[in-house]
């Protein structure tokens, strides 16, 4: 076990000072590239602006042959692109393949000033963590960075899903957690052959009705209602960052045709706690950039409750609904939310910008 006061001290001599506080940067779409695809890495600066996080994947989708072409190729688009407001991430191989020290060894002194958060695959437990935790140190003080490069996990293994909160703990550099659907559910051998999102034959039923006689008649016509096959694991990832300070996220949503189905995982997601989410085509970028954003709605009802609320202590009526201190705290969420998002989007800024509040 570390000391309380060794938590955060650099883990390598001349390494940056860990942070003690996770910068709440918006990150609704976290949009992934393929730098060994030239189409694809030709489009990156024309989305600089336009997408909260940009990530240059390395891992998964990434053919073998191609995987050193993917790592020198976000090197180049690194080196050549200059990000503006855009956070640059990247997704390495897992810790046990071959690629991955090369990944981190490559990427760290040719880029490490441009990445501000690095995502780490098919996490098990806290060792995994505090391996790229003192690795990442020991490049950085070679390197000559002055900022620590956060880390990522993301939740795709039953392990992981059971460490779920000493993973969150495990390092200062802790910046969020996604969800990995498609290998969560090969992993625990569930029965879906889908990347995210819902499965039909997931229902409840309406009970059968009951017929002349009075008897349940179970052949007849029912309601079913489709369920969230990872309501469980959202849940537990948005607890497990909530108690630590880092951010939980949406992962991928395979079926870019089926938009609706798309938005309404997202939306899940959002309502659960989550702060962002993947994108793997550019059309889910604005699906997430519009779920992840709080309604103009949501924003002008929570600063009446924030502004009829007062000093914040006791309850008042409005509209026949009680407000109290806890309802003021989760408006206040979403008028911190909105504030973040409209530095960073003017569109979003002169929408809650036209807000008008009279309690
Ligand atoms: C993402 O990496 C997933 O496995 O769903
Ligand atoms: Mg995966």
């Amino acid at each position: 076990m570390r000391s309380a006061k060794d938590f955060f001290r650099p883990l390598a001599v001349g390494a940056p000072t860990p942070l003690t506080e996770i910068p709440a940067r918006p990150s609704r779409a976290i949009h992934f590239f393929d730098p060994s695809n030239p189409k694809m890495a030709a489009k990156v600066p024309d989305l600089v602006g336009k997408v909260d996080v940009l990530l240059g994947n390395l891992e998964d989708a990434i053919k073998a042959d191609n995987k050193e072409a993917a790592r020198d190729g976000l090197v180049d688009i690194a080196q050549k692109t200059d990000f503006g407001p855009t956070q640059l991430w990247t997704r390495i191989n897992s810790l046990d393949s071959p690629w991955v020290l090369d990944d981190l060894t490559t990427l760290v002194p040719a880029i490490g000033d441009k990445l501000d958060v690095i995502m780490v695959p098919k996490v098990q437990g806290a060792e995994d963590i505090q391996y790229v935790d003192r690795l990442l140190a020991q490049l950085e003080a070679k390197a000559g960075l002055d900022r620590p490069i956060l880390v990522h996990a993301i939740l795709e293994t039953a392990r992981g899903v059971a460490n779920v909160e000493e993973i969150c703990a495990a390092s200062p550099r802790m910046q969020g957690l996604s969800l990995g659907p498609a290998d969560l559910a090969a992993d625990r051998r569930m029965k879906t052959t889908r990347v995210g999102g819902g499965h039909p034959g997931y229902l409840v039923r309406q009970d059968p009705p009951k017929n002349d006689v009075g008897v349940p008649d179970v052949e007849a016509k029912r309601t079913t209602y489709q369920q969230d096959l990872w309501h469980y694991t959202i849940a537990r990832m948005v607890d497990a960052c909530a108690m630590n300070g880092i951010y939980p996220y949406y992962g991928p949503f395979g079926d870019i045709a089926d938009t609706v189905a798309c938005e309404d995982q997202f939306r899940n997601a959002f309502l659960l706690g989550c702060v962002g989410t993947w994108s793997l085509h550019p059309k889910q970028i604005a699906i997430a950039n519009r779920v992840f954003s709080p309604s103009v709605e949501d924003v002008a009802h929570a600063r009446r409750v924030a502004a009829a609320m007062g000093d914040g202590t006791g309850a008042v009526m409005l509209d026949g609904k009680m407000e109290d201190d806890a309802s003021l705290k989760q408006c206040l969420v979403m008028v911190e939310l909105a504030e973040q998002l409209a530095a960073i989007d003017p569109e979003l800024k002169k929408a809650y910008d036209a807000i008008e509040v009279d309690a």
